[in-house]
């Protein structure tokens, strides 16, 4: 395996990810790890990432003492990429100093293939390539033993190495797609330097994680999860139903705030297509008239968290009746990213996301079930569950479906949710966006579409009659992970149909508008 020790850049997670593209598992945890933490690990190929970091800075972050022994002792590869080439150099007794030209963004650069055992031994790659580059601070006299393998058009060193102790630095980022050679690098220097072999693939995944979860979960144990509807709970909870069969036991909560048809949408899913045993629960009533009069945005998330807990404390509670003992474990869906994220290298400016998750979550634990955690997909990314669940048989236009928010639609009706008949209206015309992207084949290019209620009347002309009713507006943007995002260019002619099906079929809208924000400044959500 392939560990990745992070030091703070906004590509580590790319690393990771192109790494695991080859079929060959890579993990990251924090460059500043302790030795044991890297030793446990057993990793046969270490790459130290970039950061935002200068080697001269106070405190900036370094491998731990002993990892060069360790390293040399166990005949470990070692890449530096950007940052850690320079880490590489200054530890090893050579001199980074800060650059008097800065290198930010496509660059020349030119490369010695004289060594078929050297980081361009490749025969395929050319002797000269564009790169992407990003640093400040530059090698300028390397350690004893290694040579200069690569320069930029500037005279600058990019890429370095010592086969004999297996020391290899590139300054640019190979894992970013500007580098155009960058993968087919990677590849040579994994395979053919390194000697690792393609061999990671989901059924391994799947069949490993199931054995997982039969080891940790006792015969008696009971274990309960609840379904948002979404991809990461439904493929977790699946997993952990073919380890353990019917002693899982989920819950899905209707709460009043989900989209057209969406509980009998869901539940046909589980039911029919799963098999899964799920108990679903129609709390519309608790969760409406918590919210009614409610218009402050925070107050209304709080509320749904709150309902949602105190639902899932009942759920539990009859089910320990039911079965005669408590739950012992819960299932979540947590992912990789939010792993990695719980813990960035500091001053990476990377977001903390457990910050961002007390905020979004809203499920939460029942307060005194003191309930252990099973995770099983906490070592993959999004589009590698959305493949371990292929496997698994769950249809894919489920996987592909956008993300929805706990607070469902709560947080598309700004004001109070529960005025007049906007729920109503909004599940409609929500709906008819939705069905006519589909429609149109653009459903998978959008991460996420919806439509927001306006809580203001305008007047129209529909028929004959001077009408005086509520605009809605629509939303749909691409991201790559939700923490930013544009908005998507439809063509006019859909905008035009759309609009006019909604404004001639939901009755109390007679004016559509298109949200043309990105985010920032805006959030994806409106409230
Ligand atoms: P914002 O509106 O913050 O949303 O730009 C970013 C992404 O997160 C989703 N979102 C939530 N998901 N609980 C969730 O599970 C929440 O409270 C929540 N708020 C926003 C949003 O739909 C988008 O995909």
């Amino acid at each position: 395996r392939v560990l990745i020790l992070d030091y703070g850049s906004q590509y580590t997670h790319l690393i990771t990810r192109r790494i695991r593209s080859l079929s060959v598992f890579s993990l990251c945890i924090n460059g500043t790890s302790s030795l044991n933490s890297i030793t446990e690990l057993n990793p046969h190929v270490i790459i130290l990432s970039g950061g935002p970091h200068s080697v001269h800075a106070d405190g900036a972050p370094c491998f731990p003492y002993g990892f060069i022994e360790y390293v040399e002792k166990e005949r470990i590869h070692v890449l530096g990429i950007c940052y850690g080439l320079q880490l590489l150099v200054q530890k090893l007794g050579g001199v980074v100093k800060i650059g008097e030209k800065h290198e930010y963004g496509r660059m020349d650069i030119e490369v010695n293939k004289n060594n078929d055992k050297g980081l361009f031994g490749n025969k395929e790659i050319g002797d000269k390539q564009i790169v992407w580059m990003s640093h400040g601070d530059e090698a300028v006299k390397l350690p004893q033993g290694f040579e200069v393998v690569a320069r930029s058009n500037q005279g600058a060193v990019a890429a370095i190495e010592n086969r004999e102790r297996r020391f290899y630095g590139l300054q640019y980022h190979p894992e970013v797609t500007h580098s155009v050679e960058g993968m087919d690098t990677l590849r040579h220097f994994l395979f053919d330097i390194c000697g690792v072999t393609a061999d990671w693939n989901m059924e391994d995944v799947l069949e490993e994680e199931i054995k997982v979860v039969k080891a940790m979960v006792g015969p008696e144990d009971h274990v309960i999860c609840a379904l948002s509807g979404g991809v990461d709970s439904t493929v977790a909870a699946t997993l952990v139903h073919k380890a353990i069969g019917d002693r899982l036991h989920c819950v899905f909560v209707d709460n009043g705030l989900l989209r057209y048809k969406e509980q009998e949408r869901v539940m046909a899913t589980f039911e029919s297509d799963l098999h899964l045993p799920v108990t679903c629960i129609d709390a519309t009533e608790e969760f409406l008239s918590k919210l009614k009069g409610v218009t402050e945005p925070e107050m209304k998330r709080k509320i749904i968290g709150k309902e949602f807990i105190n639902i899932f404390d009942i759920f539990a509670h009859d089910l320990e009746k039911k079965v005669g003992k408590k739950p012992t474990y819960l299932v979540q869906g947590t992912l990789y990213p939010d792993v990695i994220e719980s813990c960035p290298p500091p001053g990476s400016g990377r977001t903390h996301s457990h910050t961002i998750k007390s905020h979004h979550n809203v499920g939460g634990l029942p307060k005194d079930m003191k309930l252990k955690l099973i995770e099983p997909l906490k070592l993959l990314f999004k589009d590698e569950v959305r493949a371990l669940g292929r496997i698994m048989n769950i249809p894919v236009a489920f996987l592909n479906r956008h993300p929805f928010p706990g607070p469902g639609l709560a947080v598309r009706i700004p004001g109070d949710v529960t005025a007049g008949n906007s729920l109503d209206v909004l599940r409609q015309v929500d709906e008819i966006f939705i069905q006519s992207i589909k429609d149109a084949g653009i459903y998978d290019e959008i991460w996420q579409a919806f439509a927001v209620f306006l809580p203001v009347k305008t007047v129209g002309v529909q028929g004959d009659q001077r009408t005086h009713s509520h605009a809605v507006a629509l939303r749909a943007v691409t991201s790559q992970d939700g923490m930013t995002a544009d908005w998507y260019y439809f063509d006019f002619k859909f905008l035009d149909d759309v609009s006019r099906k909604i404004c001639n079929s939901v009755r109390g809208v007679n004016r559509v508008l298109l949200d043309i924000t990105s985010k920032p400044p805006s959030t994806i959500e409106w409230e």
